[in-house]
């Protein structure tokens, strides 16, 4: 469901290396259907001129406080009347400062302050300037103020240094406008989500594990993220970039899983387990590489604790939500498996199906009986699936 299409946004472009990123950003947002007039503060055109973003985008792009194109000769105030928000990326330093301030000396931080939309920042200097506590302090302040901050990402900067203040990925500010849109079903709940697979160990380099790529554990901690929902996310070993704002918490085995959810879980109000935990674990790995012989090897398997099962069996369970890959039986096994572990819902799908491909369908079981999710990508159907469990969690909770 494209939260973007029609949308009309100011993009703002402060001055600063990571400035020639904005270009990327502006031919996203574009591909994703929002109208896009972008301003640029002087500093800003000393990295991009005008006319990359003017081609980009179609429109015309502003700099100059004075500029005389707008009809009224009020560029400041006409640019934002019937835009659905301001993106300034980045946004650098010093702009923070001055908008903090509230001060109006060009004309983006004109249009900053006079405006009636949402206003994000998606930050980007050196790790120190962000560290610095006059940052600190602007940074709180803006965020009193309502904006709402994208970012900054930890990584290498532009400087050779290697810390937050990495403006993120052009998609990935993409990404966090689309979420500011979608509707707030699961403002400031706690969702505690498993994902990926776990990973036993048989020796210092081998091990026993499976093939799921963590791709819907992933998704999951995303459109809980756009819901509103504050996540953490305990993966177990994959390949995947998670949300930049999930609390990620990396774990190897079923036992450490099992662990970072203990941790984790008095402070949940919704758990889900997506992740494909390994069934069993090695009894005394060796601790170095087992050298080959002509001899039969056996391996002693002991059962992993069911983590979900342990959570959904607490006396004051966090709403928990189960996931059943199945080969065959699917509606069966599944509506078994969600009676065993006494689960208000539980997602089943064709495990032959899912494991690797990125569209699956999906089939919801819960106490009103079953609800079919036609075949989509596995973004596409977390966000339908945390809509179900938010009115199923509302219904129940409130
Ligand atoms: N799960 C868990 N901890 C385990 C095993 C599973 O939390 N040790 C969770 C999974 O994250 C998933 C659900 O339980 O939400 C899957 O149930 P499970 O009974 O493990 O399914 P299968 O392993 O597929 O079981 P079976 O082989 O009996 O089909």
């Amino acid at each position: 469901m494209p939260e973007l299409a029609f949308r009309r946004l100011v993009l703002g472009v402060t001055g600063g290396v990571a400035a020639y990123k904005a270009a990327e950003l502006a031919r996203l947002l574009v591909r994703s259907g929002v109208e896009v007039r972008v301003v640029l503060t002087e500093a800003a055109t000393h990295f991009l001129g005008a006319a990359t973003f003017q081609a980009i985008t179609g429109q015309p792009v502003y700099t100059d406080l004075w500029d005389t194109r707008s009809p009224q000769g009020m560029a400041h105030i006409e640019l934002t009347r019937g835009a659905d928000a301001v993106l300034v990326a980045p946004a650098s330093a010093d702009f923070m400062a001055k908008l903090a301030q509230g001060r109006a000396d060009d004309l983006l931080s004109t249009l900053c302050l006079a405006r009636d939309c949402p206003l994000l920042l998606a930050p980007a200097m050196n790790r120190q300037m962000w560290e610095h506590p006059a940052t600190r302090r602007n940074v709180a302040q803006l965020v009193a103020d309502g904006a709402v901050l994208l970012g900054p990402a930890v990584g290498e900067q532009a400087c050779g240094e290697s810390g937050y203040g990495r403006l993120l990925e052009p998609q990935q500010i993409v990404d966090g406008l689309d979420a500011h849109f979608r509707p707030k079903l699961l403002k400031d709940r706690r969702v505690l989500i498993t994902a990926g697979p776990t990973y036993e160990a048989i020796d210092a380099v081998r091990g026993i594990t499976n093939r799921s790529s963590g791709k819907m554990g992933y998704a999951v901690a995303r459109a809980a993220l756009e819901a509103g929902a504050q996540v953490t996310l305990v993966s177990g070993p994959t390949c995947l970039e998670p949300p930049p704002a999930a609390q990620v918490i990396p774990v190897v085995s079923a036992q450490q899983m099992l662990e970072a959810v203990e941790s984790q879980v008095d402070a949940a109000d919704i758990f889900i387990a997506v992740a494909a935990v390994a069934d069993y674990y090695v009894l005394n790995p060796s601790e170095m590489k087992i050298k080959k012989d002509a001899h039969i090897l056996t391996l002693e398997l002991a059962p992993n604790p069911d983590i979900l099962a342990n959570v959904a069996s607490r006396p004051q369970p966090p709403f928990c939500v189960g996931f059943a890959a199945e080969s065959e039986n699917l509606e069966e096994y599944a509506e078994l498996k969600r009676r065993r572990k006494h689960l208000p819902l539980i997602v089943a799908n064709d495990a032959l199906e899912a494991i690797g491909t990125d569209e699956v369908a999906l089939l919801l079981l819960d106490d009103d009986g079953q609800h079919r999710l036609p075949r989509a990508d596995k973004l596409t159907q977390a966000r339908r699936l945390i809509e179900h469990i938010a009115r199923l969690y509302h219904g129940l909770f409130q």
